[in-house]
């Protein structure tokens, strides 16, 4: 280690990174691709965070409480309690890491997906050899067969090739005597494969959310999934809401490129993955498209976010850049092209382009609502194909953050809630529960709302407050917190139980209400009422967990909408990307797409903060 820095190795996979002494631990491990569970915050008492340290620090007073003497004595410690103050090798266990266990949503409506076009092409071309009197070069040589066998447009500009390209295409004509395949994006050569009809040829969508990241390894041949990869955000570290991740990028260059490269570094990894499972070389990656919210986007290429974190929320940019794959440091061919979504305006980013394009809204008929649910709540009404574009800030509850006992949907979370004679709680992965997941959070308040347990105005029932017929079962989880409020029960040991309190119900009110208010303030500016809207789309990550029924009991969901107009529409944010990379159709008219939508600042509505207060309400 030099004096400002130190090598922070993490086993079993070796990645490494160079810090400054005194970074946090947790951060140090973000910017080699991990992402640690933090289920506490950070607080030290959940002890997700563990891992064994080489040489171990001494222990602090926190982790003798959290881990075994034992564990102490091997060199475990909590991720969260320590900075890097000299060189270190960490091994993580899987069990610390965001994994298997999560619920990340990959899926997306694949008939609508195309592959007549796509963005990257190839044909099959013979040309006649160069000789003493036809000593055209290769690359116009190649560029004249194209033409003739009708593969180029007459327009399209001249073709053009990078030197690794020239060099495939030199040596693939001589090899395949002047016969074989080209593959190219526009009029572009990106490789030349002599001597074959067919060659491989893939692409890679990405959905980079706030909490999680999702990615689809395609084949642009025939537009068939090769694979989907799922992984948490890496940036969750430096906090779950985008405000606090615009505040850390806004304090220089080097915050900004260390949150740029920690999630480049796992999308990186996860195109890595899809490749090896599918057999398919990262050479043979020659398009990527990805689509986010606008403060994603920003991070993910390296833009300063700083002006959205404050009024008039101003993007940097509109139509989102081409990127280089490689210059962001992703595996691929060397020049092949990110399609990054553009921005519709403020918070409203590519994700809501990409979801628009995936669900086919603007050639719908009728009205449509399309709700995006993640940590903030993205809305787009389109009525006759006149698209209007919302965000809510609904804040992170139902990622599970700012919840007493909130997690996100991982190993241990309850995620459905049965408040029968005996209440039945499901947790994902089975035994006991550790904490509440949003579709947990949204099915108890809706359940507790169904047993009188809540009031419509949010009030939690103690004790004494029981309304008559409440089940023994149920009624013995009616309890009072240390601090004297209301807690309903969920688990944990008896001398450190955790359930459901005042506050949590206060942050639900605050989401669904956000969205809910959102949706009735969009409707009202296009002259819409609710019993209009012909269906509803859910999308995103929580959409396809909840319960209509308690969706609807505590507003989320407008009851005014039947509930079979209420459709979930899986990951829209990767399935529009995919389609940007299967049709070159869609691809060319995907930032015009993002110009045709009316971008509505819920904030400078004169009726949002009547709408809000009057949504916080539960309609019961
Ligand atoms: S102990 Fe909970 S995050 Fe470290």
């Amino acid at each position: 280690m030099d004096a400002r820095h130190a090598r922070i190795t993490f086993d079993p996979s070796g990645r490494a990174v160079e810090t400054r002494p005194g970074t946090p631990l947790l951060e140090a491990a973000a910017l080699a691709g991990f992402a640690v569970n933090t289920p506490c915050g950070g607080a030290g008492s959940c002890g997700k965070c563990r891992a064994l340290l080489d040489p171990a620090p001494d222990p602090l007073p926190v982790e003798l409480k959290t881990l075994s003497l034992e564990e102490l004595e091997a060199g475990w410690r909590l991720l969260c309690r320590h900075n890097a103050s000299a060189d270190l090798r960490i091994h993580l266990p899987a069990s610390s890491l965001f994994g298997g266990g999560h619920q990340i949503v990959t899926g997306h409506d694949a008939a609508r997906e195309g592959t007549a076009d796509p963005v990257v092409r190839q044909a099959a071309v013979r040309m006649p050899p160069p000789s003493l009197e036809d000593g055209l070069p290769d690359l116009p040589r190649l560029d004249a067969a194209l033409r003739a066998a009708g593969a180029l447009d007459r327009a399209a500009p001249p073709l053009a090739a990078g030197p690794e390209a020239l060099n495939r295409l030199t040596a693939g004509l001589r090899a395949g005597d002047y016969a074989g395949t080209a593959v190219f994006r526009d009029s572009r050569l990106l490789a030349f494969h002599g001597r074959t009809a067919d060659a491989p040829s893939c692409g890679v969508a990405v959905d980079v959310g706030t909490t999680t990241l999702a990615a689809a390894l395609v084949d642009l041949r025939d537009g068939s999934d090769r694979g989907v990869a799922a992984a948490m955000n890496p940036q969750t570290v430096w906090g779950d809401d985008m405000l606090s991740r615009i505040a850390r990028a806004g304090r220089g260059r080097e915050e900004l490129g260390e949150m740029r490269r920690a999630v480049c570094a796992v999308i990186a990894e996860m195109i890595r993955e899809l490749c090896l499972d599918a057999g398919v070389s990262t050479d043979h990656v020659h398009a990527l498209a990805a689509a986010g919210n606008t403060t994603m986007e920003s991070l993910f290429c390296g833009v300063d976010p700083s002006p959205l974190g404050c009024v008039p929320f101003t993007p940097a940019f509109g139509n989102g850049p081409r990127l280089r794959a490689r210059d962001l440091g992703l595996p691929a061919h060397p020049d092949a092209e990110l399609r990054l979504f553009p921005v519709i305006g403020g918070f409203v980013g590519g994700d809501t382009v990409a979801g628009i394009l995936a669900a086919g809204l603007d050639a719908l008929p009728g009205v449509s609502l399309l709700i995006d649910i993640g940590t903030n709540g993205e809305l787009v009404l389109a009525n006759n194909g006149a698209l209007h574009a919302a965000s809510t800030a609904a804040g992170p509850a139902f990622e599970g953050a700012r919840i007493s006992c909130g997690m996100r949907a991982a190993h241990g979370a309850i995620e459905k809630v049965v408040l029968g004679e005996n209440p039945v709680f499901s947790v994902i992965g089975g035994g006991p529960p550790r904490g509440l997941c949003g579709s947990g959070l949204l099915d108890l308040c809706g359940q507790l709302l169904a047993a009188g347990l809540l009031a419509p105005d949010g009030r939690l029932a103690g004790p004494e407050e029981l309304p008559p017929g409440v089940p023994d079962a149920v009624a013995a989880r009616v309890a009072r917190a240390p601090e004297g409020g209301p807690l309903f029960l969920l688990g944990g040991a008896p001398e450190h139980p955790f359930g459901l309190t005042q506050r949590d119900v206060r942050e639900l009110q605050l989401a669904a209400g956000a969205i809910r208010a959102g949706i009735l303030i969009l409707l009202r500016q296009a002259g819409l009422a609710l019993d209009d809207v012909d269906r509803v789309l859910l999308a995103g990550g929580f959409g396809q967990y909840i319960r209509r029924e308690n969706a609807l009991r505590v507003g989320l969901l407008p009851a005014e909408v039947p509930g079979r107009r209420v459709h979930y529409a899986g990951n829209t944010s990767l399935a529009g990307a995919k389609r940007a990379l299967l049709s070159r159709a869609d691809d060319a008219r995907v930032d015009a797409l993002a110009r045709a939508v009316r971008h509505v600042d819920l904030s400078t509505d004169p009726d949002f903060a009547t709408e809000f207060a009057m949504a916080m309400y539960f309609p019961g």
